[in-house]
């Protein structure tokens, strides 16, 4: 039986030091990545995490073969023979979806289940669509499944992004690698998860230039060759041991940190009354009072980032004055904010705005999960709360941290799952 309720007390400082991993949201693209050769690829310091475990699922339904030992994981892609993931997967996991441009690139076809929507929002796929029909594929959509279709080689072309998908760009870039000619994609978004498989696909053999910039050239290649690849660190994981750090008033050494990908993040802590130092590849995040109220609007990177905007409005409930939080990358990512007032939190929502009003501190309750980060946000306001709070539905938090209570555990925290 799962043991899916976290119960935390709360009103302990956390301090210590603590490991980031890979990053979730890195190894997801690069495990679809190795699907374009015929051959092994290794991933270093990938998660050991439920999604990775689904994303595994998804690639060996296709033929390849994966080994996970420790962190390291080996894709062998030698022999391919299925284009259509099974609907389980697809359904638990939207990011099952990015395995369509490394399928069309590689097999010339695709037949993948159109996800749904999902907690924080519609989630739509039409940017992907438009950048595989821009490359020349042929798309059916009936009975809910996606049927992409090309005869021989994808065709370089312009793709224009009217947002800068992260998913979209991943799965058109890995979809161009091999594509006859140019592709541009403007617009295209800039989140250092991109980088991250751009510098791999370029490991491959790709030729994928302006990674980091809204505008990504990729010429085409007429194949690529495994190789390996160390996932960079989670700034998303990194993020919420800095929020934990400053919302406890304790103080963490988080080790395996980018400090340019936590950058947004840093600078709200700081503007918050937080201390953060910086050292190579580390830092250091402290508080020795209660933090302020800030604003803070999400946005694509460089912006701050929606995924840790749940987690630092968990902190913002009981800091010093109002604080505005925007959500504008999602249209319905406010789930936690209900919980977090059954603990106490003055919360006004208004369209894509919740207004918080600090109150000197929360107390412990029985809050409900509804995503993964809101699962992040309600166990940090569960750590500055008084008493005791027990989390439903925690086993969200296992898609995206690994180990999260055993980590903080050697920080001080307390908590348990029955
Ligand atoms: C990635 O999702 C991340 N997931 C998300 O992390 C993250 O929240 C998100 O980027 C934004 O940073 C992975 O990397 C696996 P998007 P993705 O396409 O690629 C709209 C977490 O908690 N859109 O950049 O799906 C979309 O509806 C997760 O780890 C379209 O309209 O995000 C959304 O409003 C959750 N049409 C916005 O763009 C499309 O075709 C941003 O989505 C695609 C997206």
């Amino acid at each position: 039986m799962e043991l899916n309720t976290l119960i935390v007390e709360g009103g302990r400082k956390i301090s210590g030091t603590v490991r980031v991993g890979g990053a979730k949201n890195s190894s997801l693209p690069l495990i679809a990545a190795a699907l374009l050769t015929a051959g092994t690829s290794t991933i270093e310091d990938v998660p050991r995490l439920k999604d990775i475990e689904t994303m595994r699922g998804v690639v060996e339904a296709l033929g390849a073969r994966v080994i996970m030992e420790d962190n390291v994981m080996t894709v062998d892609s030698s022999c391919l023979n299925g284009n259509e993931p099974p609907y389980d997967l697809v359904r638990a996991m939207r990011a099952s979806f990015l395995v369509m441009g490394p399928l069309l690139a590689r097999m010339g076809s695709a037949h993948i289940f159109q996800p749904g929507g999902c907690a924080i929002g519609a989630r739509p796929i039409d940017l992907h669509l438009k950048g595989f029909a821009a490359l020349g594929a042929e798309i059916d959509m009936s009975g809910g499944v996606v049927k992409a279709k090309v005869d021989g080689r994808l065709k370089g072309d312009r793709v224009y992004l009217d947002f800068p998908s992260v998913g979209a760009t991943e799965n058109i870039m890995m979809a161009a690698a091999t594509a006859d000619g140019r592709t541009l994609i403007e617009n295209a978004a800039r989140e250092p998860e991109i980088v991250d498989l751009a510098n791999f696909l370029n490991k491959m053999g790709a030729r994928v230039r302006g990674a980091g910039t809204p505008m990504l050239r990729i010429d085409g290649v007429e194949e690529l060759a495994p190789s390996s690849h160390t996932v960079i660190p989670d700034r998303i994981e990194a993020g919420t041991f800095m929020i934990i750090a400053a919302g406890t008033q304790g103080s963490l050494y988080i080790d395996n940190v980018v400090g340019e990908h936590v950058k947004p993040l840093e600078a709200k802590l700081s503007e918050a009354g937080a201390h953060v130092e910086t050292f190579e590849g580390a830092m250091r995040v402290s508080a020795d009072r209660r933090l302020k109220a800030v604003d803070v609007t999400t946005m694509p990177y460089p912006g701050f980032p929606t995924d840790m905007q749940a987690q630092l409005m968990a902190v913002l409930c009981t800091s010093e004055g109002t604080s505005q939080v925007t959500e504008n990358v999602f249209e319905n990512r406010f789930m936690h904010a209900p919980e977090l007032s059954r603990m106490g939190a003055n919360i006004k929502i208004s369209g894509r705005t919740a207004i918080i009003e600090g109150v000197p501190n929360l107390t412990g309750a029985q809050v409900n999960a509804t995503d993964l980060r809101a699962s992040a946000a309600l166990v940090t306001a569960a750590l500055t709360a008084e008493g005791e709070t027990h989390i439903h539905n925690i086993s969200h938090l296992d898609r995206g941290y690994e180990n999260f209570e055993g980590r903080l555990a050697k920080c001080g925290a307390r908590m348990r799952r029955e």
